[in-house]
């Protein structure tokens, strides 16, 4: 076995990690516990650079824990730890003199393991739900409160209403997600570490698919025609909870501007919006610029708007002029009318022409410069 010089054992200080290229692929070189160790630097789930990742001594040895998603390694044996059957690649260091020699090839081969994702299946494989005839309309509120302690809530109020208009009128199939009701994570930002971190189906929902968020992308992107989301107004923007669903569907988005993908095809958007005082027209404008990206196609009159004014302070009269409104209900049978009418005439659109406009890779004004810790 041929030995190749990557680094020095005075440039290499204990309690340090290093990446080193060897040939055409990356390894990570481990000085830790008086002991200098080397496994392949490509996380098995998707790439990540174990070099950059966090290393402990915890369970029955010293493991490094990959910084995209958290995937852990045996610094030394290159075995996941537990019962999971993860396999990394592991080289055979040699010390000569100054020099930390690795082995050229490694001693035990990487192996991923078969993880079941066969509760993710329709997500992996885009098995959409909507047929050229269907009217799925999805509702998704996104104001919180205390269910133990519930209130009136306006925007809530006028979802149900539209969502049993469409039904009645249209014989639309219809579902209603209460955000506050769904357990799911925040978004943990893998993006941001590299691209290829953030995954379709989220990384999250892969570790865990009982996670809130996997209902809703199964029923907003295979199973809506058309979204309906309500949303109060909090401090002049949409509610913190509408934050945290849009984050976990970067996922979406960035299909779109990573793969080229679109997964939201042919269907149709709108909003209600409502607030004791005002700033509609801004919630509305940060709704519709994210909805197109996920890609959405909006109705004309795409929301509907309640607000009393800056000075209207009295809100225990909020709800009770409310429930009084006419101009509400029939507001929100407009717009469920022009969403269903929008979709009829966009069910048929061959989507597979449609081109997002995005800036790619190669675009990026440092494309042309290699990072030399990451794999991908
Ligand atoms: S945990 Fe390493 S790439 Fe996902």
């Amino acid at each position: 076995m041929n030995f190749i010089k990557v680094a020095s054992l005075s440039e290499f200080p204990e309690d340090s990690s290093k990446i080193v290229q060897l040939k055409n692929s990356k390894v990570v070189l481990f000085h830790f516990n008086g002991k200098i160790t080397a496994i392949g630097n490509a996380c098995l789930h998707k790439g990540g650079p174990l070099g950059l990742g966090c290393v402990e001594n915890k369970y029955d040895g010293t493991y490094v824990t990959c910084p995209w998603h958290g995937w852990e390694y045996n610094i030394e044996t290159g075995k996941a730890p537990f019962d999971y059957k993860d396999q990394q690649s592991v080289y055979q260091i040699k010390i000569d003199g100054d020099a930390i020699l690795i082995s050229e090839e490694p001693i035990v081969k990487a192996k991923k393991a078969t993880h079941d994702l066969s509760a993710l299946e329709d997500l992996i494989h885009l098995k959409y739900q909507t047929t050229a005839s269907s009217l799925n309309i999805l509702g998704i509120s996104t104001t919180n409160m205390n269910d133990n302690l519930a209130r009136f809530s306006t925007s809530e109020d006028a979802l149900e209403k539209a969502l049993a208009y469409a039904s009645e009128k249209y014989g639309a199939q219809t579902k209603m997600i209460k955000l506050r009701q769904l357990k799911f994570r925040h978004c943990e930002g893998y993006y941001s570490q590299h691209m290829n971190a953030c995954t379709w189906p989220c990384s999250i929902t892969e570790m865990n698919p009982k996670d809130g968020m996997t209902q809703l992308y199964r029923d907003m992107v295979l199973w809506a025609d058309v979204v309906l989301l309500a949303t109060p107004i909090r401090w002049g923007n949409p509610s913190s909870l509408y934050y945290k669903m849009a984050e976990r569907l970067n996922t979406v988005q960035n299909q779109i501007t990573l793969k080229k993908k679109i997964l939201i095809k042919n269907k149709v958007a709108a909003f209600i919006i409502t607030g004791g005082q005002d700033n509609i027209q801004s919630v509305a404008g940060q709704l519709m610029w994210f909805f197109t990206d996920l890609g959405f196609i909006f109705p004309p009159f795409s929301f509907v708007g309640w607000s009393r004014g800056w000075t209207a302070e009295d809100m225990d009269k909020n709800v009770m002029q409310f429930k009084k409104s006419d101009y509400i209900k029939r507001t929100t049978e407009e717009m469920v009318d022009n969403c269903i009418e929008t979709l009829s005439q966009i069910k048929n659109i061959n989507s597979v022409k449609i081109i997002a406009p995005k800036p790619h890779r190669q675009d990026s004004l440092s494309a042309d410069i290699e990072n030399p810790d990451m794999n991908i």
